[in-house]
Parts: structure tokens; sequence; C-alpha cells
């Protein structure tokens, strides 16, 4: 298959491209290297220096014969969505939209959207959320994001292009930011393998729900597939503190160094976590990398960066 991957020399875009690439796909990447980076980015992929609200796109789409569009390029920051929620917009439902839009007239096939679990239920009511937790994200993050996945439900509908959601919990891994807001395994592993203390926001007994970007890759495999159409919770179902999560770090990191709290983030869910049960019984898919293997490999990574 043609598979356009947007956001491809991104954080989770670049992991998705290596294993596309390896299961034998030809794969096309737009992204604006707003946060990507080239030295990710799979030199046997084909790169466009673009953004996704350029009107070339579907230019683009068009010569390269695109059979599936993978969808990550985002704005990503919960903040950076309070302060400039027209940009936050522009680039996440008009952007989405826009790639729609093509997908239709050149006849795309396949659409598969990365959406967020973390950012989707709000303060939950139940644990862990399923799909049917009452949508009601906290930031025109999450809301730009539940925009766009309607317009996926309706180009499905309307148009029978078959698209996928996918909602991630907080997905971590190597190739993370480690200088974003968000983040926290990326942010806490290069502190320690500089030496500096962690700074955990409040008391660290907020919980979130970690899941591996090696199990987001199986994920975008069998979104490929056809018949997988709908919106599916991708995350463990688990939930960890920030601070068991900084003590299982610091055992890795075998550093007798103490993290200290800095104060609590506004706004910040208290317990995030997410059921995958829909896609598990759906597809198979399930989570296969425990957090404490995960957390080995980030920071191998991590270490080979500043040596
Ligand atoms: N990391 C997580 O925990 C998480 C959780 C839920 C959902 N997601 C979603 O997964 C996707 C990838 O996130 P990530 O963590 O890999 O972030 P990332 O910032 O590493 O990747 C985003 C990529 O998109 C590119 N990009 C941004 N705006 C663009 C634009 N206008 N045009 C072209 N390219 C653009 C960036 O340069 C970057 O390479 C995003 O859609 C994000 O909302 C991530």
């Amino acid at each position: 298959m043609n598979i356009l991957v947007t956001g491809g020399a991104g954080f989770i875009g670049s992991h998705i491209v290596d294993a596309y690439i390896t299961a034998g796909h030809h794969v096309i990447v737009i992204d604006n290297l707003s946060s990507g980076e080239l030295r990710f980015l799979n030199p046997k992929a084909k790169f466009y220096k673009m953004d996704i609200l350029d009107p070339k796109v579907p230019e683009v789409l068009k010569s390269e014969e695109i059979n599936a569009i993978n969808h990550h390029a985002a704005q990503i920051s919960v903040s950076k969505s309070i302060t400039d929620p027209l940009l936050d917009a522009n680039v996440n439902i008009i952007g989405t939209l826009q790639l729609l839009q093509s997908a239709i007239s050149l006849k795309i096939e396949k659409f598969i959207f990365a959406s967020t679990g973390g950012g989707m239920y709000g303060e939950q009511i139940f644990f862990p959320a399923s799909e049917e937790h009452p949508c009601q994200p906290l930031s025109p993050y999450g809301i730009s994001k539940l925009c766009a996945e309607n317009y996926l439900r309706f180009f499905n509908t309307q148009y029978g292009l078959s698209t996928t959601v996918l909602r991630y919990s907080n997905v971590f891994g190597p190739h993370q930011n480690p200088h974003g807001e968000a983040g926290v395994v990326a942010i806490f592993c290069e502190k320690l393998v500089k030496d500096q203390k962690p700074v955990i926001c409040g008391d660290g007994e907020q919980t979130r729900d970690f899941i591996s970007v090696r199990d987001i890759v199986q994920a975008n495999l069998i979104a490929l597939d056809g018949t997988c159409t709908g919106t599916f919770n991708v995350g463990t179902g688990k939930e960890t503190s920030i601070n068991s999560l900084t003590e299982c770090l610091m055992g890795i990191s075998g550093k007798n160094i103490s993290a200290d709290h800095g104060s609590a983030r506004n706004g910040e869910q208290r317990r995030s976590v997410i059921d995958h049960k829909k896609f598990h019984e759906s597809f198979g898919w399930k989570p296969e990398v425990s957090l404490e293997q995960g957390l080995v490999e980030t920071y191998a990574f991590f270490q080979n960066q500043t040596v």
C-alpha cells in the first residue's frame, strides 16, 4: 500500500513509519518539523516538509497515489490550546477536515486518526473509562480532537470511508520530546541521565495510564485493515501514580537522586485510565510491553542520546 503518515517525523509517527516500511508498504511523510526531527525519520520514507494546511497537500496525495492516510500531525500542547484555541482548531480540526476531503475526492480507502483517551473523558466518572464514557474534554486540545473524531464518523457514514479512531492513553518511549510540557517519562529520563532532580507536579498521587509506543505501533498495523472501523481506546487499563512511576525510573537509572515536588498543574485530571476491551474483543489487540520493560527501553534510549 502507499500510505501517507502525517507527523511521521514525530515521536509516535516515526515508529509507525518504521513498522509500515518493515511490513512492506511504501510510506510518504508530510511533516512541518515543528516538533518532529529528521534524524528520527526512516530514510526509506519519501519526505515532504510541508504543513498539513498547505493547499498543495492534495497534489502530493494525488501524485503519490495514496491508498491510506494515517494522521498523526497535530498541535499537541494542551497549554497552547488554552492560550491559542484558534491555532489549535486550525491544525487539529481544519487540517483534519482538509485531509478527509482529499481522501474522498481521491477515492482513498482508509483514514486512521490519532486521538486522545487521556484528554477525551475529562474527570472520569468510572474507571477505567470505556468508549461509552461521556466525552467531556477539559481543554481546547481535547475539544478539537473530539470534533475531528465526529468529522471522521460523518465521512464514514456519508461516503463509506473506512475510518479508525485510536484514542491513546499516555504514550511513552524512544523519540519522545523531553522538552515539552507533557511526556513525563521523557522529561524524567532526561533529568536522571543528566543527574538532575525530576520535579513532580503536586503530590504525585495523580494517576495516568502509561502505554509503550511499541503497543501503539501494533494498534496502527491492525488499523490498516479495511474492516477495522470505529473508535477504540488504546491503553493498558492500569493506573500508575506519578510517584510510583518516578520510583520505578529511579530504580532503573540506579541513581540516588530524590525527586522534588512543584505546584500542581491547573485543570489537570486526578485520575486517568482507559479500557481497551472493545479493541481487544474486536481485533485481538492487547498491550504486550510491561511498564517496567518500556521504561528500561526508554531510559536506555535517553542514555544513548547524551553520550
Ligand atoms: N504522546 C501521547 O501521549 C499522545 C496521546 C494521545 C494522542 N496523541 C496524538 O498522537 C499524535 C502524535 O503525537 P506525538 O506525541 O508523537 O507528538 P509529536 O509532536 O512528536 O508529533 C507530531 C508531529 O506532527 C508534526 N506537525 C505538527 N503540526 C503540524 C502541521 N500543521 N503540519 C505538518 N506537521 C505537523 C510535528 O512536527 C511532529 O513531527 C498527535 O495527533 C497527538 O495528538 C499523542
